[in-house]
């Protein structure tokens, strides 16, 4: 079988299989975003699970800019020692465990940012206005100095054993920000053109390069598209993976989309558009690649890597259901997996609160792996709606953004 294939990245470094577990924000750190035991417990029971990378959830490198309440913060060595831990149960079974690392940008909730920061001050569009504040532009200054965090968590990742990095280069975060022409209208060395526009990613990557060695496996996530007229083009992300893979990006993860539904013909454009870009990617240059979103069988797995879509599969939601779903695919014990719609049984409050609750029930599987619990599946909306609301008070009501 195609997936259980190793794959030899260009430094040499041999990833068991082709399963790549996607990053997922376990939003578990303490109110001092430090990493704790049940981080540990978690990677444990994926890395047992059987995939060949691990990615963590987004790990942010400022803590007056996080994505949610609950992310982990590198921003010194203060945490080391439980990050080593971490690091060592996450590696076990000969598994990749590669640290995803992010800032948010202008897509920090009011609640965590009063005055956001972004390429530039374009407030985020409307239908999210009541959720994040307008954004103030970066100096360059400030931007020099995000690119120091940046490379800082990553060598802190390497020191505490993480096996490799992921920049996030995606779903609307402040990378995206800088490569998108409708978000960033810079003037400077940092806006207008394609290649100013990607500088941001550049020196994050070549700093991370420099600091990490030629061998440590540095990955990006990237949009196959911003799916806005204004927006990042797909013709600018090739560009972006092309540039990216002549400086010795080891991966490019893209994001979007939706790989099983096309084949049963009933993709929507973006979901079609989705397997075209992949496919056009791979015929255009030599990089690892990556495809995350909507695997769930085994067969739609092999067919994919088959006709050369993709070469790893990611998978993100099936993996907070069923963490050894790798082990048992493996196995030959188990084919796929169904992820379910959550309902609350009234249409227009589904779609008010999808997203949100959506992404609360898998973060709360999440929290039951990681405290050995089984864990619960069901489509009743009502139960992660109540805890949502629990946790958060009204801000579970204000729109969030989807990963
Ligand atoms: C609870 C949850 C948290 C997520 N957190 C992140 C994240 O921190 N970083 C990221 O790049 N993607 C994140 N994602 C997106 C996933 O990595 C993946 O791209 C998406 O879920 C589609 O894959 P799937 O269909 O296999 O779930 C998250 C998804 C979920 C459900």
């Amino acid at each position: 079988m195609r997936v259980a294939e190793p794959l030899k990245l260009k430094n040499s470094v041999e990833l068991k299989n082709r399963f790549f577990k996607s990053a997922m924000s376990e939003t578990m750190a303490n109110k001092r975003n430090q990493p704790n035991e049940k981080h540990i417990q978690l990677y444990r029971a994926w890395a047992t699970g059987g995939a060949g990378v691990v990615v963590t959830g987004n790990v942010m490198v400022d803590r007056n800019a996080l994505g949610e309440p609950g992310n982990v913060v590198i921003e010194d060595e203060q945490d080391i020692d439980i990050l080593r831990e971490w690091a060592r149960y996450g590696t076990q079974n000969n598994t990749q465990l590669w640290m995803q690392i992010n800032h948010p940008g202008k897509q920090s909730p009011k609640s965590m940012s009063k005055e956001p920061v972004a390429p530039s001050a374009v407030p985020m569009a409307n239908k999210y206005k009541g959720a994040f504040s307008p954004p103030r532009e970066l100096t360059e200054g400030e931007i020099k100095n995000l690119v120091i965090r940046f490379v800082n968590t990553a060598r802190i990742a390497k020191k505490a054993g993480f096996t490799g990095v992921q920049i996030h280069g995606a779903h609307g975060y402040l990378i995206n920000q800088f490569l998108s022409p409708h978000d960033n209208r810079r003037k400077d060395a940092y806006g207008g053109s394609l290649e100013n526009r990607m500088k941001f990613l550049i020196e994050i990557y070549e700093g991370m390069r420099e600091i990490l060695g030629h061998s440590y496996p540095i990955a990006l996530k990237l949009n196959s598209s911003d799916f806005n007229t204004m927006g990042f083009t797909e013709d600018e992300s090739l560009q972006v993976v092309e540039k990216m893979a002549s400086i010795g990006l080891n991966l490019i993860e893209i994001s979007g989309g939706n790989y099983e539904k096309p084949k049963m013909s009933t993709g929507t454009d973006s979901e079609i558009f989705f397997i075209d870009y992949a496919q056009k990617l791979k015929e255009r240059m030599d990089i690892p690649v990556v495809v995350t979103g909507g695997f769930r069988s085994f067969e739609s797995m092999e067919i994919a890597l088959e006709q050369n879509h993709t070469d790893m599969i990611g998978i993100a939601r099936p993996l907070a259901l069923e963490p050894h779903l790798p082990n048992q695919i493996l196995a030959g014990s188990n084919v796929g997996i169904t992820t379910q719609h959550l309902t609350t049984g009234f249409h227009a409050l589904d779609v008010k609160i999808g997203p949100a609750v959506g992404n609360f029930y898998y973060a709360m599987q999440l929290k039951r792996i990681a405290q050995g619990k089984s864990v619960r599946r069901h489509n009743n909306a009502w139960w992660p709606l109540l805890h949502l609301v629990g946790t958060h008070g009204s801000e579970a009501f204000k729109p969030r953004r989807k990963k």
